[in-house]
């Protein structure tokens, strides 16, 4: 038997094993609470005290019992017991010790509707941190994209990882600009329903007692108030909500992670990372890895995990606090901090590494990447596009099949001609896509400034 009191102890005649403690113990993962759990409990007592079922002397003491106990957790001195099964638990047995009123603190009040109030606490701190690192890469992403406009570098852009037609590098990056755009969008639409006080629904049922939970709510800064005391113990939508936008950045992270892999290889040498931000091989003196990509691509897998492991969790759960709800936290955690570790790494490997112009536009310069262009001039003359595109199907497989130049074959062409096959000229095909949204530099020049306007007006 393990000693030390527990809240719960009065009821019962001995105290908790070993193995129920090892297994229902929350303090390793939830001390990371305590600031949102000592917020929560300030806000609860001024209520309390608003509302007389606390005195002023008693509320006063209270806070600076709050306020010791924060200083101990920061400072790292607090001196945790062996009956701390929580964060809950430890803070108001050390503000008791610190003074007896300390006793009244969870009147009206259960660890039910605390720990909810506090894990809607923590999503959003965490979501307000999360956007300012995600807009840091997107910063990155579109200062680089800028830089490659200037410097007018094209690639060849890829549909089926087949070379398809010349797109400008910044169109490639932006590309990217808008997927984590669109994740900062789902962040926001997770803290708007995150942002629900519940602290004021009790065990599951509300109080007896003369409570005032708006109060709770705005003195934490809350924008909304729950509705009904079952749902605001037992729901956990906000944790599922993050976790999914969360997994959404890692699946962005990781399509980026798997270009990267690929943009380094010898095969592609589209880039080259910046020493900072790449690895060696404690075998191979050559090699030069892009370790920080592949863990881009792999941290997709946990995340996910992380959201499915947690839905599963809560599938079968009947109203309202089940003990499996316990299980909300860790993967949260996990994910706020995987997805922020990955981030920081990505944005210094996008800031440092260098584009290989040469080799990029040396494989958008194939004549078959122009191939659309040929079939699109001979629409501007008036042919059927399912027409010309036979035309040129058959001089592209002309030409691979004896080896004589597209460009000959294009220029001796009756329909085709040398205007035609100036269009197979390096370079050419870079600015020819310049409708909307497109992939032209005048369309791309467009684009970026759209996109630095809605970027500068990130918070
Ligand atoms: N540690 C618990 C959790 O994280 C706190 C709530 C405990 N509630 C209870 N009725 N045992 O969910």
């Amino acid at each position: 038997m393990a000693d030390g009191n527990t809240l719960w102890h009065g009821r019962f005649t001995g105290g908790p094993s070993e193995a129920l403690r090892a297994l229902n113990d929350s303090l390793p993962f939830d001390q990371r609470m305590f600031r949102e759990d000592i917020a929560g409990s300030r806000a609860h007592v001024r209520m309390l005290q608003a509302v007389g079922l606390l005195d002023d002397a008693e509320l006063s003491e209270i806070l600076d019992a709050l306020n010791t106990v924060e200083g101990e957790m920061e400072q790292e001195t607090f001196d945790w017991a062996e009956s701390d099964e929580d964060i809950h638990t430890a803070v108001e047995r050390r503000a008791t010790e610190l003074t007896p009123a300390a006793a009244k603190m969870h009147t009206g009040r259960s660890r039910n509707d605390q720990v909810a109030n506090d894990v809607r606490l923590v999503a959003i701190g965490e979501i307000d941190s999360l956007k300012e690192v995600l807009a840091s890469l997107i910063k990155a992403l579109l200062n680089r994209a800028e830089e490659a406009l200037e410097r007018e570098i094209y690639l060849p852009g890829y549909t089926h990882l087949q070379r398809a037609q010349p797109v400008d590098l910044a169109h490639h990056l932006a590309a990217y600009c808008w997927m984590f755009l669109r994740d900062i969008d789902r962040l926001n639409d997770t803290r708007r329903r995150a942002d629900v006080s519940v602290l004021g629904a009790g065990a599951l049922a509300g109080s007896s007692l003369p409570i005032d939970p708006q109060m709770v709510a705005d003195e934490l800064g809350f924008s909304n108030l729950f509705a009904n005391s079952l749902d605001a113990v037992s729901d956990r939508d906000f944790v599922a909500d993050l976790l999914y936008s969360l997994s959404a950045v890692g699946v962005h992270m990781s399509r980026m992670g798997e270009e990267l892999c690929l943009w380094a290889s010898s095969e592609f040498d589209f880039i080259e990372l910046d020493d900072a931000f790449s690895t060696g091989s404690s075998m191979m003196p050559q090699k030069k890895n892009p370790d920080i990509a592949e863990l881009a691509r792999g941290k997709a897998g946990r995340l996910i995990g992380n959201l499915t492991g947690f839905l599963t969790t809560q599938k079968g759960l009947p109203l309202t606090y089940n003990k499996d709800l316990q299980e909300d936290k860790e993967p949260l955690f996990d994910s706020c901090d995987t997805v922020r570790l990955t981030l920081l790494a990505l944005t210094g490997m996008i800031n440092t590494l260098r584009f290989n112009a040469e080799s990029m536009q040396s494989s958008a310069n194939s004549p078959y990447v122009a191939a659309t262009d040929l079939a699109d001039f001979l629409v501007e003359r008036g042919v059927a596009f399912r027409q010309a595109h036979a035309t040129i199907a058959s001089l592209v497989r002309q030409s691979l099949a004896d080896g004589t130049e597209l460009f000959e074959l294009v220029h001796a062409h009756d329909d085709l001609g040398p205007e035609a096959a100036e269009l197979l000229q390096p370079g050419i095909g870079r600015n020819r896509r310049n409708s909307h949204g497109g992939s032209g530099a005048v369309a791309v020049a467009a684009q970026l400034n759209n996109l630095r306007e809605l970027v500068d007006a990130l918070p």
